[in-house]
């Protein structure tokens, strides 16, 4: 597999963009509106010769001329010569079938706001080097072949608000010094094997409104604090092995609404105080210790409206029984 130059001239272009611009516009996932916008500032007058010079010798690597490339045996490998940009604020080489581990040089891009390298073929782990980069807001590494741990100094990049990193075969546990990230807006971890207990240390996640870890073999409970997370507003930890009772109280399932998704979490269950006019994918936990929990079904076993009722008619029955039991 190779990147190819369809795909690496509109790169380089992007990348050209993000040097000349003085500083990144606001992050936001809506990106690319603002892309489109044209600049006039992208004549690159206002660099360093030298970083010129590197820029060139990175569009020398990508380029698929076979003269250019004589010297890159691999130009579908982020070169290493990317450390020398240190004045570069954004890089997006998303979508460019780029293989190889990202370069430990990356932690000398220290203004860089925004990096984007989803959707590659990149291998390896997340190079330590990155702690250093204090002013990185945006961090995007969804959809490659990124693996088995994060950098020892996770919790030295303050500045983080976006951590994007659905898809990969990490196959570890979450790590805790995610809740040492106080501006943290978005946490997307889905579809990556990670295993253990959430821990607890996310509920510290004051800025986090989006938390998405579904699709992992997470197991435990879900920490008690969630419920108090004052900006959270998506929160989808559907298809893990979570148990327990949900810690949400109604005004919290209200709130969220549709953004919360607990289903395919077979252990499961809603206090049945809770529980009257929610929808989240959990059943309502008995009220005694005989089949203390209803297993909400899964999808596939509950595709039509019929079964659905019926699960339904079954959590209203539990309701009743609870009210009939403790008015006695
Ligand atoms: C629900 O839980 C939140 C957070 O723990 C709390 O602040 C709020 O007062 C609770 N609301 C109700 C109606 O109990
Ligand atoms: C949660 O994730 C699942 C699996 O990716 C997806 O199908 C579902 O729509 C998501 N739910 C919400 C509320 O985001
Ligand atoms: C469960 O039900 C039995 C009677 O069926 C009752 O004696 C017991 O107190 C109940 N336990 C709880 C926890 O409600």
């Amino acid at each position: 597999m190779c990147c190819s130059f369809s795909l690496s001239l509109p790169l380089l272009l992007l990348l050209l963009l993000l040097i000349s611009l003085p500083s990144i516009p606001s992050v936001s996932t809506n990106e690319h509106a603002k892309k489109q916008q044209p600049n006039k500032n992208i004549q690159p007058d206002n660099m360093d010769p030298s970083e010129l010079e590197t820029l060139f010798k990175i569009m020398d690597t990508m380029s698929s001329d076979q003269n250019w490339r004589v010297s890159y045996p691999n130009p579908c490998t982020i070169p290493y010569q990317l450390g020398n940009l240190k004045n570069l604020a954004g890089l997006d080489l998303s979508y460019n079938s780029l293989t190889g581990s990202i370069p430990d040089t990356i932690g000398h891009l220290g203004m860089l706001q925004k990096l984007d390298f989803s959707s590659n073929l990149l291998t390896g782990s997340i190079p330590d080097s990155i702690e250093k980069l204090n002013s990185l807001a945006f961090l995007a590494l969804s959809n490659n072949k990124l693996r088995s741990k994060f950098p020892k100094g996770l919790a030295k990049l303050g500045s983080l608000q976006y951590f994007i990193m659905d898809d990969n075969p990490m196959f570890i546990p979450l790590p805790v010094e995610f809740g040492q990230l106080q501006k943290l807006q978005e946490l997307r971890l889905a579809n990556s094997g990670y295993s253990g207990t959430i821990p607890p240390s996310f509920s510290h996640l004051m800025s986090l409104s989006t938390l998405s870890l579904q699709n992992n073999r997470l197991t435990g409970e879900i920490p008690d604090d969630f419920g108090s997370l004052p900006h959270i507003y998506h929160l989808n930890l559907s298809r893990n092995l979570l148990g327990g009772v949900v810690p949400f109280n109604s005004s919290f399932l209200k709130r969220l609404g549709k953004n919360l998704d607990l289903s395919g979490n077979p252990g499961l269950c809603l206090s049945p105080s809770e529980a009257y006019g929610v929808k989240i994918g959990v059943g309502v936990c008995g009220s005694n210790k005989t089949s203390s929990i209803i297993k909400p079904l899964k999808k596939s076993e509950a595709p039509s409206g019929f079964s659905k009722s019926f699960l339904l008619f079954g959590a209203l029955g539990v309701l009743a029984m609870h009210q009939i039991f403790s008015s006695v």
